[in-house]
């Protein structure tokens, strides 16, 4: 527990630090990684050369040392940020490296301003922050399918719509890895030992030829079944003349036979799993192109749990080239006893807006997956329209928040 002193210190300096979180953040990155380059391999190369997600770590530890008597309040958020974490294999032994940088950043942003009472108390700040995370990502370490990453051969890929290549991976011997690289620090596993939940992800492991790092990457179980492998499908990621590094190499350099490294499934995006069972309150799934992956999976475990209850499926995406899994899709809503289904092809001018989202019944127990934007205006248009944030559920393949307040 902080102590008094502490408590009062941070609240009162919060402001100016968020106020020159920009200068701490540069400055926090620049020093850890010349201290420690062995973390390029976890972080994200593109986000740090975007500085995007950049300022999300340092900014959530100033707005959790906020609540830093009343930590306990902020468990759900340090719970959907440690799954991150857990997947990416963050351990107990990077927090004070973090931690080090962190305060450093601040003396070193802040100058004279930053007196011996501030650091002391930033100090302590960040210790008991930290040990909240560790906590919460050891109850995970423990409860995971496997520990660290596991090698997978790829069985099979298949084309699910222009630029999303579907893959599924089955486990390896070590003996396996083609590759030749020295990835393979791997746990063998006994995938009919595996019980996924329908909208987890798992975390792809690569060392692409394009880049000087290793690269890490989450992607959406498009199943929770295990019967022919772990199922994922990837979009290739090119918005711009930039391409995105994993995407690409995994749609033009891995293929059947080729060997992938993965740790186990994450995320708590997931069905309610209480009104499963019932057939009153419909289950709402809408995504937009590759988006559609956790909530096919979510579909599939309704239909196999329960064909009676009634389900909506809104899919949205630029034209049928780009519609993806429509015959799995399609094949699962026909299993189903009650169903709506809605797709919108952008370049024909169907739009999903907030007069669409009022036609939808309530209450409806809704669940969200696309682009930021798609999923933006989904959310703020069914928060306008009295749907409660309990009932709207999404997974942005993105940074999911910072703590708020
Ligand atoms: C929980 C979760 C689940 C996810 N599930 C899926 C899924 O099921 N399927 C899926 O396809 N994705 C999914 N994603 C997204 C996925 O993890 C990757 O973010 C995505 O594949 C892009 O990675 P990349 O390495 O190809 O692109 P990156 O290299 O990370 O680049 C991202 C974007 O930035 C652009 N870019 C790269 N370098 C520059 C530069 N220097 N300047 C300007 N722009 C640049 C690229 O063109 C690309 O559009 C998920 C993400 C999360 C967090
Ligand atoms: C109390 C300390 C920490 C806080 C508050 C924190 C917070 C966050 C937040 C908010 C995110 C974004 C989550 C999202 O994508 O939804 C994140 C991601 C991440 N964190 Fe942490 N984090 C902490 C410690 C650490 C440590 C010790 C490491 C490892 C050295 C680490 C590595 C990462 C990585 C690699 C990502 C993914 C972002 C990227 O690759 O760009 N974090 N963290």
């Amino acid at each position: 527990m902080a102590s008094p002193k502490t408590l009062e210190i941070v609240t009162a300096t919060v402001p100016v630090l968020e106020e020159h979180g920009v200068a701490i953040t540069t400055v926090f990155y620049k020093n850890m990684f010349n201290e420690h380059p062995e973390l390029l391999d976890i972080f994200n190369e593109t986000n740090q050369k975007l500085g995007r997600q950049q300022t999300a770590l340092a900014m959530t530890v100033l707005a959790a040392a906020k609540h830093l008597d009343k930590l306990a309040t902020l468990l759900p958020q340090v719970t959907q940020i440690s799954h991150k974490h857990r997947a990416l294999q963050i351990l107990p032994e990077h927090y004070p490296i973090v931690g080090k940088h962190l305060i450093g950043a601040i003396k070193e942003v802040l100058g004279e301003a930053a007196n011996d009472d501030i650091i002391h108390a930033w100090t302590e700040a960040y210790d008991e922050i930290a040990s909240v995370f560790i906590q919460i990502e050891h109850g995970m370490y423990e409860a995971a399918m496997w520990q660290g990453f596991a090698l997978f051969k790829i069985t099979k890929k298949e084309a699910v719509a222009t630029d999303i290549a579907a893959f599924t991976v089955v486990p390896v011997d070590k003996s396996e890895n083609n590759k030749g690289n020295d990835l393979a620090n791997a746990q063998e596993i006994d995938l009919s030992k595996l019980t996924l939940t329908a909208g987890q992800y798992i975390t792809v492991k690569t060392d692409p030829k394009d880049s000087d790092h290793i690269a890490l990457r989450h992607y959406s179980l498009c199943s929770a079944s295990t019967d022919t492998g772990i199922q994922f499908a990837v979009r290739r990621d090119n918005r711009n003349e930039y391409h995105g590094l994993v995407s690409n190499y995994m749609h033009d350099q891995l293929e059947v036979g080729d060997t992938v490294l993965l740790s186990a499934p994450a995320g708590d995006f997931a069905i309610n799993q209480g009104l499963v069972q019932q057939n009153e309150i419909p289950l709402v799934l809408m995504s937009a192109g590759v988006g559609v992956t956790p909530v096919l999976s979510m579909l599939e475990a309704q239909v196999l749990a329960n064909p009676k209850r009634p389900i909506i499926w809104v899919y949205a995406c630029q034209n049928a080239t780009h519609h993806a899994f429509s015959d799995q899709v399609e094949a699962l809503l026909e299993q189903a006893e009650t169903v709506e289904k809605y797709i919108f092809y952008f370049e024909s001018g169907q739009i999903l807006d907030e007069t669409w989202l009022a036609t939808l019944p309530k209450p409806a127990d809704i669940y969200v997956c696309g682009s930021m934007p798609f999923m933006e205006s989904m959310i703020d248009g069914l928060v306008a329209l009295d749907h409660g944030v309990d009932s709207v559920h999404y997974e942005p393949f993105g940074p999911k928040m910072s703590l708020g307040g």
